[in-house]
């Protein structure tokens, strides 16, 4: 209990957003400012099309008018004003009150061919909810004006925060507003007069009420534009976006969330359906249907299910097999030497991460797949390029920080959707993320605070999204790392990740999660919505949507068992592997409601600002796939989305599923006993893919390989005529669904907006709180006293969350014996951009064009007064065509456009020596000469570590 309230005490003071900085606090700059670079955006004098979706339909969920959904493009002809509140938004609360009293006022003089006022409603609460809410407040703030807002404002239930992000790209702030003229011309984009109150009253009615003033000035010169203007009525009309007449189940105005309870009749229940299995022992399900009138109060069901059985057996000859495995497959190995492999998963840009150099070695990018491995052991992923060719070669890589960023992890999943139509600016197509088996407890150095999540990077090597140690883009013979493009902190011991292949979003950052801590009893599944990502270098959390699937109950196997997750992309199903369970679930990837906000109930989260979307989501459609499979782990879709590849770890076998029918096809035998995450690589045309897996005990990544063709494919199990029946099921009801369970309602609850730190710039980290996130925004230089503290201890108050924060990759407290530094390197802290190991040289020409031996930040270094050590590692990294080659007991060593490293054993040698050639062989040496030293603490002592015997030294010399 005492680690939770301690986070809870460091959440409120401290890991919240920054918005006043990177976010946009209450300024009206278009395009925003994000961490000092603008972000593309829809501005003043912008075409909406330039920018927005303006095909995509949007559905109104509130307000009588006659518009009951809408493109922007069919607005074209009438004036759009688009208000974007947050849920929680204490500011958006008194403002919307405003909104609702003017779009009315503007409706009744002059009607909804003329201007329509749109608002985006998210975060929690239904629209009828948000109406009643501000129907009251738009009636306390004009009392007697006799203006009820009923046709306007039209509410859009903006779940996938579309028009937030095609209209008002944060970090622009909120409350904020759009005005598009006839022409679909941005004219005018604002922040409202609330941003930046900190209460509902603290912004008093009469500051509320100049937005009505504001939006007044603006748009009478439009109408009267309008008026003038001759341009020919819109010929794009979709008859299905104007639906003149206003239906019939339209929510009863005012009534809120009181249900209107009307007596419907109920039909007879139809037959059962035919079984959904034609042949085999494993069960089916059959359904039947029945007419249930919408207004029913009894809450009947319309479709019930149950479980049947085929009555043949299948009568598949001995030699039916799966195209995945041919007639017949060796297991094979394809890279060894691993470190606790946990998952594999294919780049879907093979060679784009590492191009043809880096840290000093030759790839092939045009040759061969490239597979990523997660080794759990060290906290790294192993890249195999050129997969199968003559040039595989592995390369291990991790992030400086890992062990916040990168711990324990046991799953990755990248975004693979090549062509989703997003503006490329947005599209997070390559980018990948991680999740991380650990509560956050800093390589059990620290207590466990639960702040932990997964984490997202951006696999392009630009924009600083790989680093150097100092935080710079990587040389291609320097060590480089992954910089973190985005992380949240909502599911602690994460065992599972997969990425949504959905087109809806703006950026394509949705990932399914395996939060394994879920309510401290049983895991949860968790969808998050990384949305815009901060970007590498900032802390920026407040653009976030995260729902809790707290009816899907997970439970996770033994520690390091990966539990594979997999989203059918035209099924829009989430299949989830439960190790600790024995099954695989399915829940559906588009159902389920808000419910409530999980603020309340888990009270760690990565930002308080009302941006930040947390919140439980329920009556989600879930259904077991398979039971009894003993320890299902990794999971895999065959490239045409019919048949699911199950690892079962207890019995080393890979069992192959068909997806439609849920029956098991084939069994393939591996002998392994641990095998973990498994991957299909991207589908070549014409080819089957082979079926990668990963195995912890042997370290080791194997494939199926087909030794010959499968010429006698086992039979499908799905009846012919459950399809139809499901089919036509599918056409006559309503949102038919085989797995939702019909009698769950949800009674959603408006979070309170004492949940949320209403404003941008006095909260968190940004303010009186010195340990800020980022000096590129000039903050608070306070953080700097972090690099004193020496409270290292398991459960002491220094939060190493904020040692991250505040810039620190190398600080006393951090896990010592887990420093990025080779063998024995002592690091140094440069904050906010990385650090430095002693044991790091480059050599490389000055811009004289004289070779020059330097230390690690760069500075040039005279080698006779250069002092080396006995026992450690030291790495010399020879930038371009210069060859350094070293000397050592009677060994010759080079290195060319990449490291040299050498260590110097303790009595070895006294004298090793360098040559070093240039382009214009002017050759020079270096002369290594061993120095005993019974100087135990000279200055050199790292951080923490005790006992560390430095019994010699070496000296170094450079002569020309
Ligand atoms: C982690 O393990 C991999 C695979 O064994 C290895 O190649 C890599 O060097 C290790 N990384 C570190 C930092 O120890
Ligand atoms: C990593 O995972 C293994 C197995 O799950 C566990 O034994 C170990 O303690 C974990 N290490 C860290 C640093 O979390
Ligand atoms: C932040 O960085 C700038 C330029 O890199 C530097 O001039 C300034 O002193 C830094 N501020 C702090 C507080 O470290
Ligand atoms: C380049 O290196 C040479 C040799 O160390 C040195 O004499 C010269 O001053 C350096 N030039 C610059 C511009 O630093």
């Amino acid at each position: 209990m005492k680690s939770l309230q301690l986070s809870q005490a460091y959440l409120g003071a401290l890991l919240l957003s920054l918005a006043g900085v990177n976010g946009q606090g209450c300024s009206n700059t278009c395009p925003p400012i994000n961490y000092g670079t603008p972000v593309p955006a829809l501005c003043e004098g912008d075409m909406a099309d330039t920018f927005a979706n303006t095909e995509k339909v949007y559905d109104v969920c509130h307000g009588s008018g006659q518009t009951r959904s809408f493109s922007i493009d069919s607005l074209k002809g009438k004036i759009a004003v688009f208000a974007n509140f947050y849920t929680g938004c204490n500011a958006g609360r008194r403002e919307s009150g405003v909104f609702a009293h003017v779009a009315q006022r503007y409706f009744e003089t002059h009607g909804e061919d003329k201007i329509v006022f749109i608002q985006s409603v998210k975060g929690g609460g239904t629209c009828a909810q948000w109406a009643s809410i501000f129907q009251s407040d738009a009636v306390s703030l004009y009392p007697g004006s006799g203006i009820v807002p009923r046709e306007m404002p039209l509410s859009v239930n903006d779940v996938n925060y579309e028009i937030r992000d095609d209209l008002f790209t944060t970090p622009f702030g909120h409350p904020s507003y759009a005005i598009l003229d006839h022409t679909g011309m941005v004219r005018h984009k604002f922040i409202g007069p609330c941003c930046g109150y900190e209460s509902f009253y603290s912004c008093t009615a009469d500051i509320a009420k100049s937005l009505d003033q504001q939006l007044t000035d603006y748009l009478e010169p439009l109408l009267t534009e309008l008026e003038t203007s001759h341009i020919d009525e819109p010929t794009n009309k979709d008859p299905n976006v104007f639906n003149p007449n206003p239906p019939v189940d339209d929510p009863q105005l005012g009534d809120g969330d009181q249900t209107v309870c009307v007596s419907g009749t109920i039909g007879d229940w139809s037959e059962w359906s035919p079984c959904s299995v034609q042949c085999g022992s494993t069960p089916g399900i059959q359904f039947r249907t029945r007419s249930v009138q919408a207004n029913d109060c009894t809450r009947a069901v319309p479709v019930e299910t149950r479980s049947c059985q085929a009555t043949f057996p299948c009568n598949d000859p001995s030699t039916a097999c799966v195209a995945e495995t041919g007639a017949s497959y060796t297991v094979e190995t394809v890279v060894t030497g691993l470190d606790s492999p946990r998952d594999v998963d294919f780049h879907p840009t093979p060679g784009l991460h590492l191009r043809d150099y880096s840290e000093g070695r030759q790839f092939y990018p045009d040759e061969g797949q490239e597979a990523w491995v997660v080794n759990g052991g060290n906290h790294s992923v192993s890249i195999v390029a050129s997969l199968g060719t003559e040039r595989q070669t592995t390369i291990s890589r991790r992030d400086r920080g890992y062990y916040h960023y990168m711990i324990n992890a046991t799953a990755l999943s990248f975004n693979k959707v090549a062509n989703s139509g997003r503006i490329p600016d947005r599209d997070s197509f390559n980018y990948w993320a991680i999740c991380n088996d650990n509560p956050n407890n800093y390589m059990g150095t620290k207590e466990a605070n639960y702040f932990m999540g997964p984490t997202l990077y951006d696999s392009r090597p630009r924009n600083r999204n790989t680093v150097n140690r100092l935080g710079q883009e990587c040389r291609p013979e320097e060590p480089c790392y992954f910089l973190h493009a985005d992380m949240l902190h909502e599911s602690p011991s994460c065992v599972g990740i997969t990425h949504d292949p959905e087109v809806d979003t703006a950026y394509g950052t949705v990932y399914w999660a395996f939060d394994a801590t879920g309510n401290r009893e049983t895991g949860q599944l968790v969808r998050f919505d990384f949305q815009q990502p901060h970007g590498p270098g900032s802390m920026d959390h407040s653009v976030a949507a995260i729902r809790r699937y707290v009816e899907v109950e997970l439970e996770r196997g033994d520690p390091g068992v990966h539990a594979g997750m997999v989203v059918h992309p035209t099924r829009r199903e989430v299949f989830v592997a439960v190790p600790g369970a024995n099954k695989i679930i399915v829940v559906g990837a588009d159902s389920g409601d808000f419910a409530r906000t999980a603020r309340e109930e888990y009270p760690i989260y990565s930002s308080a600002l009302p941006s930040f979307e947390y919140s439980v989501w329920e009556c989600v459609d879930q259904r077991v796939f398979a039971e009894g499979i003993d320890t299902p782990s990794g999971m895999a879709l065959s490239d045409d989305g019919s048949r699911l590849f199950v690892a079962e770890r207890g019995s080393g076998n890979i069992l192959v599923f068909e997806i439609e029918s849920a029956s098991l096809l084939y069994t393939i035998e591996t002998g392994l006993t641990t095998i973990g995450g498994m991957a299909f690589p991207p589908a070549t045309v014409g080819a089957t893919s082979m079926l990668y897996f990963v195995d912890e005990q042997t370290n080791s990544l194997y494939r199926i390989n087909p030794d010959e063709e499968c010429s006698t494919p086992v039979q499908s199990r799905v009846n012919p005529s459950f399809t139809v029946a499901v089919n036509s099921a599918t056409a006559n009801i309503d949102g038919f669904s085989l797995s939702r369970d019909y009698e769950c309602s949800v009674d959603p609850i408006v979070p309170d907006a004492s949940f949320f730190d209403q404003v941008h710039d006095d909260t968190g980290y940004a303010d009186d709180n010195p340990d800020v996130q980022s000096n590129m925004t000039g903050m608070d230089a306070g953080a700097a006293l972090l690099a004193d503290r020496t409270d290292c201890g398991f459960d002491s108050e220094l939060n190493f969350d904020a040692l991250l924060l505040g810039g620190y990759f190398c600080h006393r407290c951090l896990p010592e014996e887990y420093l990025n530094c080779d063998t024995g390197g002592i690091c140094s802290n440069v904050q906010w951009e990385g650090y430095t190991c002693d044991n790091e040289f480059f050599v490389t020409k000055n811009s004289t064009g004289d070779i020059e031996l330097q230390n690690a930040n760069g500075s040039a270094l005279e080698p006779s007064l250069t002092q080396l050590l006995f026992d450690v590692t030291y790495r010399v990294n020879v930038l371009g065509n210069i060859s350094l080659c070293a000397n050592i007991k009677d060994k010759v060593e080079c290195a060319s456009k990449g490291p040299l490293l050498f260590t110097v054993e303790d009595g070895e040698k006294t004298t090793v020596s360098f040559t070093v050639n240039g382009e214009n062989d002017s050759a020079f040496e270096l002369d290594v000469a061993l120095r005993r030293s019974d100087n135990t603490s000279s200055g050199v002592q790292k951080f923490g570590l005790t006992g560390m015997m430095i019994l010699s030294m070496i000296a170094l010399k450079l002569t020309f």
